[in-house]
């Protein structure tokens, strides 16, 4: 009962996070005791003869509605335990799955080719707090035509007071060289993908999708992890369509159309103890259409932790009726839930920032947004090529800017606000 008991304490860790913004932001899914690879059942052995393990010789039915969690667990469980690379196979067709624990080590790489649709179970009872996570894996990839709905629209819940625990789809919680390509998301309960202290990262060629009005439905997530690359996705979403977290570096998003959703973001920083910096991260090629902020960088007023963002460059980026095309927001505070003590002191310094080439339209006159704080400014701020008009009638394109320090080059008179 011990154990059933902690999981119930967990859940509702949990879910009392997943009330505030930026709340799960960090961490995915800490297992407690990462169980080692489960050895082969009895008769996966000859559905994985030629090193694939396919799901519907594994019991796997694919009406959609039969739970055929067990037929995929096991799939995986033997894949890897197999001697050489191992390919997961989920054909054409649906199946309905509660959580996987995509636990490693595996014995070789491994491939999940994802060619049918995977439906997340709501039962949410059932979940800690991910869908599909995979973790301590070297050498992993999933990719396909298929697509991993995780039929959020059965829970989602539009009030801010009933918070409830909802799942990430995809973890990928220390992994090695992983890739995700190809493949749909659609409607995940909380984050579709979260790539947490993970290194070597390519998510390329996919699409995700979900309702504008659902909060928490990020489209990527980067925390704590090193040389990630995000590229060719199309993203809408009710929330950022990429958000890089702390103790990220390395990090390069391009080719993203963006939209609806919130933009993509550097940040939430400062919001929990022990946070690392960001250093090192490239946004290019992107458009962003009608999203309430464009690329932004956000930490807490009164941060728990002290760290840096630095060398952060946003370049050949468009804007089409974006809110905040460009935000630097040092006192983000959302909902009042700032940690600290009202010191007006930031911890989390920002500096070294490239905007450049940056075209297009606002949606309101404050084009370029940089509330940087009194004792941190914000420093070597570079705003070149910088031209934003706003889209609306009877006002201009302005800047709202404090406290940042830099260089303008190239751009619009009324935006060109460093001091
Ligand atoms: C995955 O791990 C969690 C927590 O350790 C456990 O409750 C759950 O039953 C596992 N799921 C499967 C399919 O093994
Ligand atoms: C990364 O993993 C893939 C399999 O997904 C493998 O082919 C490749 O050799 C690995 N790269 C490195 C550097 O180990
Ligand atoms: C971008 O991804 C889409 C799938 O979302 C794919 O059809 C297309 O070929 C990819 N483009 C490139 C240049 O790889
Ligand atoms: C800044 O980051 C880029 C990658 O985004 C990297 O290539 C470059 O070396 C970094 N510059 C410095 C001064 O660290
Ligand atoms: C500016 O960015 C746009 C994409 O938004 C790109 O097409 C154009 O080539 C870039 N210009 C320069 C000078 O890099
Ligand atoms: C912090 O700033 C706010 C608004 O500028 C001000 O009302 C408050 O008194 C300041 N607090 C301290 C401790 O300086
Ligand atoms: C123009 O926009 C600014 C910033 O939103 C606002 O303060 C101002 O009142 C607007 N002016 C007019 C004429 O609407």
């Amino acid at each position: 009962m011990a154990s059933a008991n902690n999981a119930l304490v967990r859940a509702f860790f949990i879910l009392t996070l997943v009330c505030a913004v930026c709340a799960a932001k960090k961490g995915g899914a800490k297992k407690a005791d990462a169980e080692a690879a489960a050895p082969a059942p009895g008769g996966a052995a000859k559905a994985g003869a030629d090193g694939t393990f396919d799901i519907s010789k594994l019991g796997a039915t694919s009406d959609g509605k039969t739970d055929s969690t067990k037929a995929v667990q096991d799939a995986w469980d033997s894949a890897c335990a197999a001697t050489g690379s191992a390919t997961v196979l989920i054909p054409k067709g649906d199946y309905l799955v509660g959580p996987l624990n995509f636990t490693g080590p595996c014995k070789g790489a491994i491939t999940v080719q994802l060619d049918g649709t995977l439906l997340g179970s709501n039962d949410l009872a059932k979940y800690t707090a991910s869908w599909i996570e995979v973790s301590h894996v070297e050498n992993f990839a999933i990719t396909g035509t298929g697509t991993l709905d995780g039929q959020g629209t059965g829970v989602y819940t539009k009030s801010k007071t009933d918070c409830k625990a909802m799942p990430n789809t995809l973890v990928l919680f220390y992994v090695t060289n992983g890739t995700v390509s190809g493949i749909r998301f659609l409607n995940s309960k909380f984050f579709h993908i979260n790539i947490d202290t993970s290194k070597d990262i390519t998510v390329k060629d996919i699409s995700i999708t979900a309702p504008a009005d659902v909060e928490n439905t990020d489209g990527v997530h980067v925390g704590g992890s090193t040389e990630v690359s995000v590229t060719n996705a199309t993203i809408g979403t009710g929330d950022d369509c990429v958000s890089i977290g702390p103790g990220s570096s390395g990090v390069t998003v391009s080719g993203i159309v963006c939209g609806p959703g919130q933009g993509i973001s550097v940040g939430c920083l400062g919001r929990y103890k022990d946070e690392k910096d960001v250093t090192d991260v490239t946004v290019r090629d992107c458009v962003l259409k009608r999203t309430t902020n464009g690329v932004r960088i956000k930490s807490y007023e009164d941060a728990e932790s002290v760290l840096t963002a630095s060398n952060l460059t946003f370049e050949n980026i468009k804007m089409e009726e974006v809110a905040n095309p460009i935000i630097i927001n040092q006192y983000y505070c959302p909902e009042k839930v700032c940690p600290g003590k009202q010191s007006n002191s930031s911890l989390v310094s920002v500096k070294d920032v490239k905007f450049r080439n940056i075209t297009g339209t606002s949606s309101t006159p404050e084009a370029v947004t940089l509330i940087c704080s009194d004792k941190q400014p914000c420093s070597g701020v570079e705003l070149i090529d910088v031209n934003v008009e706003y889209a609306g009638k009877n006002n201009k394109t302005m800047a709202v800017c404090t406290n940042a320090k830099g260089t303008s080059k190239g751009s619009l008179e009324a935006l060109a606000c460093l001091a």
